[in-house]
């Protein structure tokens, strides 16, 4: 099976506190996989380690085959649920960064014809997510939603194959959730992305990804609150009409193909 990404026997641990135990995952290339799961259960922790930013403690983890680079490399963007945009910089300048350390990882800073490149890249990215005409906002001067759509920019304009979200879209109203809804099916289609997406909002993780899956403890013991991990207790794949093609708010076309719960 040839998975783009793949947890093996993934353990991390904090000292004596198991925080995911056995994780074991094969995500396709092009699905939108949602996490969900209690308060605490290793959501963001399992995402670390995916982006990179953490090493397991036992395990390995497999991109394209080949194990994990320890570094954030640039085939995996993150955005989180806020305060991921630096306050000083200009919209351009926030999505700018990432190209510039990407491409001059010692001064970052480009000039001439690159630095040209890269902010007709940066506008473009910005357009694609509908900040087009706020280039030279400050983050302060920018909505909850304007700022998490700089955010996804800042993220995607490395041109990532896989995007990972910690809860993006937690922090915002209905009405905007809802555009963002639709802006990232769009740029999950449009830039062939893998998505891996945390979420608490169970509506959210079944209309937007392909597979759905819950983080919990399978064993507890009272007694030693930390002494098992969470792991994948249900593995839910759906399938779904091509994204764009149903209303995005009706969810009955959904079918599970297949249910793991191992
Ligand atoms: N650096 C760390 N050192 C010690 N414990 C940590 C560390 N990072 C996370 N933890 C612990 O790991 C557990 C899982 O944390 P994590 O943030 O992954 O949970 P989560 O599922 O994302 O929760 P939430 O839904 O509240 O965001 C928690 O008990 C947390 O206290
Ligand atoms: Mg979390």
């Amino acid at each position: 099976m040839s998975a783009l990404l793949s947890l093996r026997n993934v353990w991390v641990e904090y000292g004596e506190k198991i925080v995911l135990e056995d994780v074991k995952l094969d995500i396709a290339p092009g699905s939108f996989v949602s996490i969900i799961g209690p308060s605490g259960a290793g959501k963001s922790s399992l995402l670390r380690v995916i982006l990179g930013q953490e090493t397991p403690t036992r395990g390995t983890i497999l991109l394209d085959d080949e194990p994990l680079t320890p570094e954030c490399g640039p085939d995996r963007g993150v955005v989180f649920q806020r305060y991921s945009v630096f306050p000083h910089l200009s919209a351009l300048g926030n999505t700018l960064f990432g190209l510039e350390c990407a491409q001059a990882p010692f001064t970052a800073r480009l000039f001439g014809a690159k630095r040209r490149a890269a902010v007709a890249e940066a506008e473009e990215m910005l357009t694609a997510v509908g900040l087009g005409d706020s280039l030279h906002l400050y983050p302060a001067e920018m909505s909850g939603g304007m700022q998490q759509r700089l955010a996804i920019a800042q993220a995607l304009v490395k041109r990532p194959r896989i995007l990972l979200l910690d809860e993006p879209f937690g922090a915002l109203d209905p009405g905007i959730r809802a555009d963002m809804h639709a802006l990232i099916t769009r740029l999950w289609r449009d830039y062939s992305l893998t998505v891996v997406m945390v979420t608490h909002d169970i509506k959210e993780a079944f209309s937007l990804g392909t597979r759905v899956l819950t983080l919990d403890k399978r064993r507890h013991d009272p007694h030693a609150p930390h002494r098992f991990g969470a792991t994948a207790v249900y593995d839910l794949h759906l399938t779904k009409p091509k994204p764009g093609c149903a209303d995005k708010d009706d969810d009955s076309s959904i079918t599970i193909d297949n249910i793991n719960n191992n």
